[in-house]
């Protein structure tokens, strides 16, 4: 018979990528608490502390019930001192610290306003990407998304028979709303993908869907070197947009009204799409830890374009994401449990 009284400790194994995290869980606002101070920090600059934060944060997505007291937080990986007095503070006096935390959020857009004034500092992008600010603030639907994605696919197809573009980022893990759409462009034949994205741009440009737009070449002899030493930024052929898309039905605005999206389109060629699949649904906590756990776990070296064994020096050949989680030993976790 189990024993009554406190429940025991929750054993939480320490690497993300080591433990299912779904979309929803009972921390909620405790999670979303200690995501805000994690990008407060990240905008200070403070990577130490981000990291310490998000940690935290996705250690309590992770747990079966709600947190009560901060002495549930024992025994918790990536819960010190610091995370824990936060905790406590947000436990106790949940209205404050959110007071806090929102005071952080808005002193980043008024940053972000002072911006307006020195627009001949910025690139072309950020400018474009505070041109359309406000809009860009409204997050994106689940089905503005697929509409979009279909959109893509029909142009890419019509181009070039046999084309693929597939829904990535946060929609794949089944978010329902994301601050921007990703999708990856490829074909079962390795090689017909080159060339494909200026005439899908183009293409789209005729339709009027396409606000702004900057092409990325891809840099394909970086590809197997880049696999070697985890760069965070992956050698693709990409570009980064800015779409124009129709108010969703029931917004304030009349419905002639249309608003910015941004979207992310990456060109991968067929024999890497696994590994760029992996990387582009994320989360990047995820990402992040699953990368550190190949290194430091198994010694092997992973990221978008593949997956390196430094002491065999050779790259591990795999036909699909099931396959990337079986090297590396792992459970094989769905997008939908990727929410770290
Ligand atoms: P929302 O867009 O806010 O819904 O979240 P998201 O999870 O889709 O985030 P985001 O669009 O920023 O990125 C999606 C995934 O693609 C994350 O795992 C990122 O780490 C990854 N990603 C974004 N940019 C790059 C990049 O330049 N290179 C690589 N390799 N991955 C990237
Ligand atoms: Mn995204
Ligand atoms: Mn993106």
């Amino acid at each position: 018979v189990p024993a009554k009284g406190p429940p025991g400790p929750v054993r939480v194994p320490p690497y993300a990528c080591q433990r299912p995290t779904p979309l929803t869980h009972p921390n909620t606002s405790l999670s979303e608490a200690l995501e805000v101070l994690a990008e407060a920090a990240g905008f200070e600059g403070s990577e130490g502390r981000f990291l310490s934060f998000r940690r935290a944060a996705a250690v309590l997505k992770a747990l079966p019930s709600q947190v009560m007291a901060p002495s549930q937080l024992q025994g918790l990986p990536h819960f010190g001192e610091h995370s824990c007095r936060v905790v406590q503070l947000f436990t106790r006096i949940f209205g404050v610290g959110v007071k806090t935390a929102d005071r952080w959020y808005r002193d980043g857009l008024r940053t972000l306003d002072s911006l307006h004034e020195q627009l001949q500092r910025l690139t072309q992008q950020q400018r474009a990407g505070l041109q359309h600010y406000r809009e860009l603030s409204v997050p994106v639907q689940r089905p503005e998304a697929e509409a979009l994605q279909q959109e893509v696919e029909a142009a890419a197809v019509d181009i070039l028979p046999g084309a693929t573009v597939t829904l990535v980022g946060g929609f794949r893990r089944g978010k329902l709303h994301g601050h921007d759409v990703d999708l990856l462009l490829s074909h079962p034949q390795e090689g017909l993908e080159a060339g494909l994205l200026p005439h899908v741009m183009c293409r789209l440009e005729r339709q009027g869907l396409v606000l702004y737009h900057q092409h990325r070449h891809g840099h394909p002899e970086d590809a197997a070197r880049r696999t070697r030493h985890s760069h965070t930024m992956d050698a693709f052929e990409r570009s980064f947009c800015i779409f124009c898309l129709p108010h969703p039905p029931g917004a304030a605005a009349g419905g002639a009204h249309r608003r910015a999206v941004r979207v992310d389109l990456v060109v991968v060629p067929v024999s890497q799409l696994p590994f760029a699949l992996l990387g582009w649904t994320g989360s990047k906590h995820f990402e992040r830890e699953l990368r550190l756990f190949s290194r430091k776990e198994r010694g092997l070296c992973l990221n978008s374009h593949g997956l390196f064994d430094p002491e065999q020096k050779m790259l591990l050949r795999v036909a699909s994401e099931e396959d990337i989680f079986r090297h590396l030993g792992l459970e094989y976790l769905p997008p939908e449990q990727r929410n770290a």
